[in-house]
């Protein structure tokens, strides 16, 4: 793990991104994922579960199993999320050795940035779902819906500590597969003390016919389904496991 952000920065991650901020983005979610399902769903798992800022907000309808490899991370989660278990692993390999009624997986996804990655992650979702499960994968682009983009935010926690970022995502090169989003970070203690840190993060970008094909690969039938939030256009997919 090469991103400072889930590394040596994580005990930042409520403060630059603070879980009350998901609130509604967790609440599409549980709408999307309700409105897809076939049997009704009470076992969730979701893969890249970062901090658990959705969780956080998922789990006062799903019982919530949340896999993260980084251990800052994890622990963050388990601290605002004590009562979702918690599994430490790759969203490429890991195998909880049990199924779920569905499988979540948010921006983690981004991390994926060759085909065989993105193939091994949802080969890993596929092995997870009950037959009939549904899964819900909502990337923060495809190929269709990329845009250069910079956001700025942030935030501040009890004890005083404050923090702004300057996120740029960058277009990727012709023929690659790959962006680069970069993250400027400002940190001021609560003393007054500030650092400032540059984070590189390099993140899958696939079209829409990569993402279908892979699902199908994997045993899974797929449709695109578009998400809204704050007036952007996104896309996400569901899909499901054959009975
Ligand atoms: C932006 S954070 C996720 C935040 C999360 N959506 C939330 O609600 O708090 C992205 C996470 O993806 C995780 N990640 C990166 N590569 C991964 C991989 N191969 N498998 C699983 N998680 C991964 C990182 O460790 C990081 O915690």
């Amino acid at each position: 793990m090469t991103e400072q952000m889930y590394g040596a920065l994580s005990d930042w991650w409520p403060v630059i991104s603070p879980p009350a901020e998901y609130a509604e983005e967790a609440a599409l979610y549980v709408d999307m994922i309700r409105n897809a399902a076939r049997p009704p769903v009470n076992e969730v798992l979701e893969l890249g579960s970062g901090g658990g800022n959705n969780a956080s907000h998922m789990k006062r309808h799903f019982a919530m199993t949340l896999v993260e490899p980084a251990d800052g991370m994890r622990n963050l989660s388990r601290e605002l999320n004590p009562e979702c278990e918690h599994a430490s692993g790759d969203m490429r390999s890991v195998r909880l050795g049990r199924t779920f009624d569905a499988v979540f997986v948010h921006d983690a996804v981004m991390y994926m940035i060759t085909e065989d990655d993105l193939r091994a992650a949802l080969t890993t979702v596929a092995t997870h779902l009950v037959p009939g499960g549904v899964t819900l994968v909502a990337p923060d682009a495809t190929a269709e819906t990329f845009r250069e983009d910079t956001e700025q935010g942030g935030g501040e926690d009890v004890s005083g500590r404050r923090a702004r970022y300057l996120q740029w995502t960058l277009p990727p090169e012709a023929g690659e597969t790959t962006i680069e989003t970069h993250y400027a970070f400002l940190l001021r203690e609560p003393d007054g003390t500030m650092r400032s840190a540059h984070d590189v993060h390099r993140e899958g970008l696939f079209p829409r016919a990569t993402w279908l094909r892979l699902f199908h690969e994997v045993g899974l039938t797929a449709e695109l389904a578009p998400r809204s939030m704050e007036g952007e256009e996104y896309d996400s997919f569901v899909a499901f496991r054959d009975v």
